[in-house]
């Protein structure tokens, strides 16, 4: 068994009959989509879906799971997502598969965000492994690279078969590598602070719970507390 199953069907042992649950993206929050699916047919219970990208999205509806928009549920039982870094305090970088925006307004509108990871995903510091996705206008690409090396990385635009990769929501994303982020919420706000970034994947203070699989098919949980 992977970590990361392990780690997925954990988490779709949590979701209850009757919830609305946010869906995550990436390999991870795929695995659990499909486990939700598969409680649904052997249990018989009835969930409803937000995915956080057009691919989650198809997943779940190949999972036979009823898809719902945040528009018509505001405020979510619980959200299953994947992360690309976990530090000690449960920040995390996300949006390596490129949906952190979708993903961030879904998790901040869930009562719980659960992440779920295998442990390479577990890192001291924020920055060390992964490099930061930053989502931003299509306008000026170049622009916000120099602005984004002024911040201490070296910014690389996301590109895909050639030409710039493009969000669901029609954006471009620069990945920002830093030899470590020393404070994350410092580093958010000189970001967010530069005109026509659309977000960040920084995720500070917004996971509750993390669930670390083993391949030996073991898990273990971080909380904000620990
Ligand atoms: C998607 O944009 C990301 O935030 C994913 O949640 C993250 O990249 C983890 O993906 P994997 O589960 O595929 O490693």
């Amino acid at each position: 068994m992977t970590g990361k199953f392990a780690a997925a069907s954990e988490a779709a042992r949590r979701v209850k009959d009757g919830q609305v649950i946010g869906l995550g993206s990436g390999t991870t929050a795929e695995l659990a989509i499909e486990e939700i699916g598969r409680r649904m047919r052997d249990e018989s219970i009835e969930i409803i879906g937000i995915p956080t990208s057009i691919m989650s999205e198809k997943t779940a509806l190949q999972a036979g799971i009823e898809i719902s928009s945040l528009d018509e549920h505001g405020e979510l039982d619980l959200t299953i997502d994947g992360a690309d870094e976990i530090d000690p305090a449960l920040n995390l970088i996300k949006g390596l598969g490129g949906a952190l925006l979708r993903e961030k307004i879904v998790a901040e509108a869930s009562r719980v965000e659960l992440i779920i990871a295998d442990r390479t995903k577990l890192v001291e510091r924020l920055g060390t492994k992964a490099p930061l996705p930053v989502e931003i206008t299509r306008f000026a690409p170049g622009h916000f690279a120099a602005r984004l090396s002024k911040l201490g990385c070296t910014p690389i635009l996301r590109s895909d078969g050639g030409k710039p990769f493009v969000t669901d929501n029609g954006n471009y994303v620069i990945d920002c590598k830093f030899a470590e982020i020393k404070n994350p919420s410092d580093l958010e706000f000189k970001i967010k602070s530069i005109a026509g970034v659309v977000e960040t994947g920084l995720f500070i203070g917004i996971a509750d719970e993390a669930i670390i699989g083993m391949e030996d098919g073991s898990t273990r949980s971080m909380s904000k507390s620990e």
